[in-house]
């Protein structure tokens, strides 16, 4: 691309947003509707913290609206994932296979519970987990032993699969969970980007076991921070709430704990935040495709670029749009990047491989050749809730 198309893009990034002369987010949170009434109760109340009616609520609307049985409110979409794995029986010393193209805190989740990422690869359509190279990877590199898939290189035990829907965008589940049934494998989904995203008319997230939520602020829908676990078994929805409650046992005044669990229950003060934008997500989702579809027809006209669009399968939240550069684009992501920075639109590009990070560097990964070439042509896009046109 010239620097004359880069600028064309820019122009066209502002009139899709209808940000002309201001700077552009890539994603900023929206509060048009009831913020400051709950958020203000539960200051005239006192109830900000871990107990209120607000907390209870926005489970409940959150279960209703993805059709999950159960919805436990935590601090933010690392804890939950973090103990949403906790859940699936992934132990100290486990393997989880995992994308290598997902946000950090995917890995960081199973390492808080001393388990081990394993890389795998994404695909085109979906830029989530290519189940069908997965299953050939597996078949090489695994035996189950006593109904459990071990690693024949490391020895140990490969328990669980975290898909992640990438964007917003649902990954190919049926494949999936055939390799998760094959190989005895546990899903969790790493449903942090997809609220609002359904696979065969499917919510995302109430596949697997467990899965985790994310509600920070740069989210379809924000509690400031925040997160969910979703599942559909009661007795792990009982499990998830005693663990992130720290564990204690009800009783009007002692402190009695029965296991080591974790301080990670979202304050009632967060959960009113929640409420509020949760009645909203409606017109998010309907404002978000609307934003992918004007982009999809402005930048239609710029050389060498597409915008991507959701897999056949299922519905996108569009969290964040993405622009792809062609194979053939001699310009860099990180070129473009600069020019729209210095224009104030600020883009990103996708998350670096986590294969490379220092930290992961030197965990079991498979061959990553779609990860490695969709790293490096895709970006980030604005893609907030609302523009103020
Ligand atoms: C893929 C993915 N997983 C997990 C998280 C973690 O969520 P949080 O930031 O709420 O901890 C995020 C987002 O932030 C995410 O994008």
């Amino acid at each position: 691309m010239t620097n004359v198309e880069i600028s064309r893009l820019a122009t066209k990034i502002r009139a899709v947003t209808g940000l002309t002369d201001s700077p552009i987010a890539l994603h900023e949170p929206y509060f048009g509707g009831h913020e400051w009434q709950y958020v203000k109760e539960c200051i005239d109340t006192g109830w900000v913290s871990s107990v209120g009616k607000y907390v209870d609520l926005f489970e409940q609307k959150l279960s209703e609206f993805t059709g999950a049985r159960h919805a436990i409110a935590v601090v933010n979409g690392t804890a939950a994932l973090q103990v949403a794995l906790e859940l699936a029986g992934v132990q100290a010393g486990d393997e989880v296979l995992m994308p290598a193209l997902t946000f950090i805190a995917t890995a960081n989740a199973a390492t808080y519970l001393n388990a081990i990422p394993h890389f795998v690869d994404v695909e085109y359509r979906t830029l989530g987990i290519d189940a069908r190279k997965l299953a050939d990877y597996l078949v090489d590199l695994c035996i189950i032993e006593n109904g459990q898939c071990i690693n024949r290189q490391t020895g140990r035990r490969i328990k669980a699969v975290v898909p992640m829907h990438t964007l917003g965008h649902p990954v190919d589940m049926d494949p999936l969970i055939q390799v998760c049934e094959r190989f005895h494998l546990e899903l969790v989904e790493d449903a942090a980007e997809s609220l609002g995203s359904y696979y065969k008319g499917r919510h995302t997230g109430t596949f697997g076991k467990a899965s985790a939520i994310s509600f920070n602020g740069n989210k379809v829908i924000t509690t400031g921070g925040g997160g969910a676990i979703l599942t559909n078994d009661s007795e792990l929805a009982r499990r998830a709430k005693h663990l992130t409650t720290t564990a204690k046992v009800p009783h009007r005044w002692q402190y009695i704990h029965d296991e080591r669990g974790y301080n990670f229950r979202m304050p009632n003060i967060n959960a009113a935040l929640g409420c509020a934008q949760l009645e909203q997500l409606p017109a998010f989702l309907a404002y978000k495709r609307s934003l992918a579809e004007h982009y999809m027809r402005a930048l239609a006209e710029i050389p060498n670029v597409s915008v991507f669009r959701e897999p056949e399968h299922g519905q996108s939240n569009y969290w964040l749009n993405a622009l792809v550069l062609d194979e053939r684009s001699t310009t860099s992501c990180e070129e473009i990047i600069e020019q729209l920075q210095a224009e104030q639109i600020y883009c990103r590009p996708m998350w670096k491989l986590l294969n490379e990070l220092p930290m992961y560097r030197d965990l079991p990964t498979m061959p990553l050749s779609q990860s490695i070439d969709i790293e490096r042509r895709l970006i980030h896009l604005p893609s907030g809730v609302k523009s103020p046109s």
